[in-house]
């Protein structure tokens, strides 16, 4: 698991996020950054690179490796701290807290802002680089900066979704973001996957998240991961969270990946509580929140 960032943040110095900020720079055109080329990207005399890699690396925000010649490249901390910063200059945040879920491809912490709020940062090319590290040598460069790019990419559109989503669909309220992490509404409110629900909950809360996804559909987005993992139950509903793998419904594959949403959600609740939920006919009920007609289950 990526380290907690939040403990190395205290002891950094503006200038450390110069330097930071100068590999990420040089990220862009090498998989390491030529330890030559920082003085230029980061805009720091040689004898302060020097010294902030010393820094940086001992806090492992960069990890050197020597070649032709001796480069830097930036971990996920790196990137983290990096982040992590410009919420902090922008007032956006104030304070790090307690871990609120690790996911295959994110980790999420509670930060504090006027309020509590949910820090998700997005791990997407990682978990799959981490593998290939293990197995051989690391070399190409275009894996690498993928990673950087993968995540980032994956935080944009799953911002984006919150922002065109919220208030109308049930979702955290979208706060800020940078880089690969965005700051949300924390939700105080339990996974659908570890509730056990009364038996005269079962059907209305089901037909809630399918409300949900014709809001959704009729917004423009379909949610492409639906699962009783991405849902929250609250004391006053649902909220329908992790969307960066969200697609546009003009996109070619929305319709299927909506049946396959549908499908995912009544076969949870199906297997869950068979006594509660009858045979339903999901193609039926896709078309339904497509055409922006579904209102209950009676008659699917
Ligand atoms: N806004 C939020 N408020 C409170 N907790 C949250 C919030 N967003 C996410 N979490 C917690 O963090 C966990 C991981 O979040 P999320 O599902 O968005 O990431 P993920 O990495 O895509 O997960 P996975 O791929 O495993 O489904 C959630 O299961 C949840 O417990
Ligand atoms: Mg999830």
């Amino acid at each position: 698991m990526v380290q907690n960032v939040a403990s190395v943040m205290t002891e950094l110095e503006p200038e450390d996020f110069h330097l930071l900020s100068g590999v990420e720079q040089g990220m862009r055109f090498s998989e390491y950054v030529n330890r030559e080329k920082l003085t230029e990207f980061s805009r720091l005399s040689e004898e302060n690179v020097d010294y902030r890699l010393d820094r940086c690396a001992d806090r492992e925000l960069l990890e050197r490796k020597t070649m032709q010649y001796e480069g830097f490249k930036l971990t996920f901390e790196g990137y983290d701290a990096l982040a992590l910063h410009t919420f902090v200059e922008r007032d956006t945040i104030e304070g790090f807290g307690a871990p609120l879920g690790v996911g295959k491809e994110s980790d999420v912490y509670e930060v504090q802002s006027y309020k509590p709020m949910a820090l998700k940062y997005h791990r997407e090319g990682y978990t799959n680089f981490r593998e290939v590290m293990k197995e051989r040598e690391y070399t190409a460069d275009r894996d690498h900066v993928s990673w950087l790019y993968t995540a980032r990419k994956a935080a944009e559109r799953e911002y984006e979704a919150l922002e065109t989503l919220y208030p109308d669909v049930s979702v955290p309220q979208p706060i800020d973001t940078n880089r690969h992490a965005i700051i949300m509404e924390k939700i105080d409110g339990v996974e659908l996957s570890r509730t056990g629900l009364e038996p005269e909950q079962v059907v209305p809360l089901l037909e809630l998240v399918l409300d949900e996804m014709q809001t959704a559909y009729r917004e423009g987005f379909v949610h492409a991961d639906m699962s009783e993992y991405n849902v929250f139950v609250t004391t006053q509903g649902i909220v329908v969270f992790d969307w960066p793998q969200a697609v546009p419904t003009d996109h070619e594959n929305a319709r299927e990946l909506l049946t396959r949403d549908v499908d995912n959600i009544v076969s949870y609740f199906q297997r869950k509580y068979p006594a509660e939920v009858d045979d339903v006919d999901v193609d039926a009920v896709a078309d339904a929140v497509a055409t922006d007609s579904f209102e209950s289950l009676a008659g699917y």
